[in-house]
């Protein structure tokens, strides 16, 4: 379906030409209306007059004046209004708005367009580390990519996300010298050992956790010991077979613990790639950049200049191998490139990390680009989200002041929102557990999403959980308001099917459906823009809209049988659009609460 906003500049546009002010005349065309910023005086508004007023040497007034009266008998507004110095104030017309949004209700996903040619896109998201706990550092990655993830496709676009571990460098070695130091004895580290090495991994999730942060401080103060987390590095990239055992037992046992932490954010990879995914890319990767005369040596390290003519800033060269000929981070990410161009041939691949990474991924994609990794239309984009801060200003830590892992805050959530639930309700302690759990992962991830992801936020659990203002538990407290209604009317012998909504009656009523006639333009542009706060400010005001046009309005009780049906459509597209929308940031409505 077409925008309603440009549905009705359309009408405007037309009366401007009518009036002798059209787009040839003018330059441009003036007739766009925005939605009113002054609410009180009127719905929408078009500024056109104004914009006009100089090109026609004509007080604004009166051009404003002379587009009101070409609309007169419009069926698009009911009233046109030319106020000084030269607005065009309106008020729409209720049968026009009753008709798009009646036709809403009918449409595929509530009339959005899908693209004519859908774009491929991955995106690389999550950015675990394997044998390294997720803290909350990783919330942020997780939950905007796969809004990111969801929004895209929802918008008619073939999504791929992957993970993307940290899968591959020192950070391994160590944990594998870490293992050897507790249990020495064991089969892996026997050079001289033929055998079948055992199904069973020599150690437990936290075992493995404990094992990197002790080992990584080892390294930093002990030379010889993190010499030999270098030389293990070496031994598993180069495929010693005891250590390429042991890492494959680290992979299964990380990994499924993992997808355990994520799952319960409602996060889902379609791909459990790693930077080992890539490895034996690399060489045919570094041949080409020599041969194309893009790599050369320098103190040592092969490396490739990315800095460019315009740089206010020094970009330094992208380093591509180190002296011992050992890869890094970026030639794993450059590696990655290639291997998702040859297997999915992406029209654009988003990446998202704390954006205190900025010069990083401006390094790489331009590498990438100069050394013809990618087509030059393919679209390399980054997105730096902001940090989670605690009350302070600081950010986010445990009472203890140490880095917060991510199953712990997800675990006070559910927490504190099962303690807010069992307030005041009746419910069983299991069915109150279980609503807990659902409603405490809108908390958390529309405490995220609301905000614009390069911002900073402050983890505000109180706020976060409170089922009044713009939070997840507000959004799914309207959701269950609406399901009880219509199970009431269903209660009562009323049919959810077949029915029409007609234009609307009351002023409350008015508002909310022109919140729901924004729908289609607000999804195209959180696509376009990856904004998935777009979404989160788009359902707050829509869920406001419902809840005073709730209080004005008596729905079951509404004598006239086809008013009351109408009121129920249009509770049943409010709650169809709030769950889609809901859907897209990650998370689910309850049935009650
Ligand atoms: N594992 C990395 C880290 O912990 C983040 C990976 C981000 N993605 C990427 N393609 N580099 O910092």
């Amino acid at each position: 379906m077409k925008k309603f906003l440009d549905m009705i500049s359309e009408e405007m546009q037309a009366a401007f030409e009518a009036a002798g002010y059209g787009e040839e005349q003018a330059g441009a065309a003036l007739g766009r209306v925005t939605v009113s910023n002054r609410p009180d005086l009127c719905e929408y508004q078009c500024n056109g007059a104004m914009a006009g007023a100089k090109k026609f040497k004509k007080a604004p007034v009166m051009i404003a004046g002379e587009v009101a009266e070409k609309l007169r008998d419009s069926r698009v507004f009911s009233q046109v209004e030319a106020v000084p110095p030269g607005f065009l104030n309106l008020s729409l017309s209720e049968e026009f708005l009753g008709d798009y949004v009646r036709e809403m209700s009918r449409t595929d996903k509530f009339g959005l367009e899908m693209p004519e040619k859908p774009q491929m896109i991955v995106i690389d998201y999550g950015g675990a580390n394997v044998a390294k706990p997720l803290h909350v550092g990783h919330l942020r990655s997780a939950v905007i990519g796969e809004s990111i993830k969801r929004i895209c496709r929802y918008a008619g676009h073939e999504v791929i996300g992957d993970a993307h571990l940290g899968d591959w460098g020192l950070q391994m070695g160590l944990v594998i010298v870490g293992i050897q130091e507790r249990q020495p004895e064991l089969a892996y580290f026997d050079d001289s050992y033929e055998g079948e090495y055992p199904a069973e991994p020599p150690f437990t999730i936290s075992e493995l956790e404990e094992i990197y942060p002790a080992s990584s401080a080892r390294s930093k103060e002990d030379p010889e010991y993190k010499a030999r987390a270098m030389e293990a590095t070496y031994k598993l990239q180069t495929g010693v077979r005891g250590y390429r055992a042991l890492w494959r037992h680290m992979m299964n046992v990380s990994v499924t613990d993992l997808k355990k932490v994520y799952s319960s954010l409602n996060v889902e990879f379609d791909l459990w790639k790693g930077e080992s995914d890539v490895r034996d890319l690399i060489p045919e990767m570094v041949q080409n950049m020599k041969d194309g005369g893009y790599a050369y040596i320098s103190e040592g390290a092969l490396v490739v200049d990315v800095k460019e003519e315009t740089d206010t800033k020094e970009v330094p060269p992208c380093m591509i191998l180190k002296s011992d000929g050992a890869a890094l981070y970026n030639t794993s990410d450059l590696a990655t490139i290639l291997e998702r161009m040859r297997l999915y041939h992406p029209d654009q691949i988003i990446y998202l990390t704390d954006k205190r990474q900025d010069l990083y991924f401006d390094q790489v994609f331009r590498c990438a680009r100069k050394t013809g990794l990618v087509e030059p239309q393919t679209r390399l984009k980054w997105i730096g989200f902001g940090t989670v801060n605690g009350s302070d200003g600081k950010p986010f830590k445990t009472r203890q002041g140490g880095l917060m892992r991510l199953e712990t805050l997800i675990r006070d959530t559910k927490e504190e929102m099962l303690r807010k639930i069992r307030e005041g309700r009746e419910m069983s302690e299991e069915e109150a557990r279980a609503v807990a759990d659902i409603v405490a992962v809108s908390a958390l991830l529309y405490g995220d999403l609301s905000n614009q992801p390069s911002k900073d936020y402050i983890f505000d659990m109180d706020r976060f959980t409170s089922f009044e203002g713009d939070t997840g538990p507000y959004i799914l407290y309207t959701i269950v308001r609406i399901k009880s209604i219509l199970t009431k009317y269903a209660q009562q012998g009323g049919s959810l099917e077949g029915l029409e909504i007609l234009a609307p009656t009351g002023q409350a009523q008015k508002q909310m459906m022109m919140q729901l006639a924004g729908f289609n333009a607000m999804m195209e542009s959180a696509c376009e823009e990856t904004a998935p706060h777009r979404v989160c400010a788009f359902i707050y005001d829509l869920a406001n809209a419902f809840n005073h046009f709730y209080h004005e309005t008596q729905i079951l009780s509404e004598k006239d049988e086809a008013q009351k049906k109408s009121l129920i459509a249009l509770l049943i597209l409010t709650k169809d659009v709030l769950e889609d929308c809901i859907h897209v940031l990650g998370f689910e409505a309850p049935e009650k609460m």
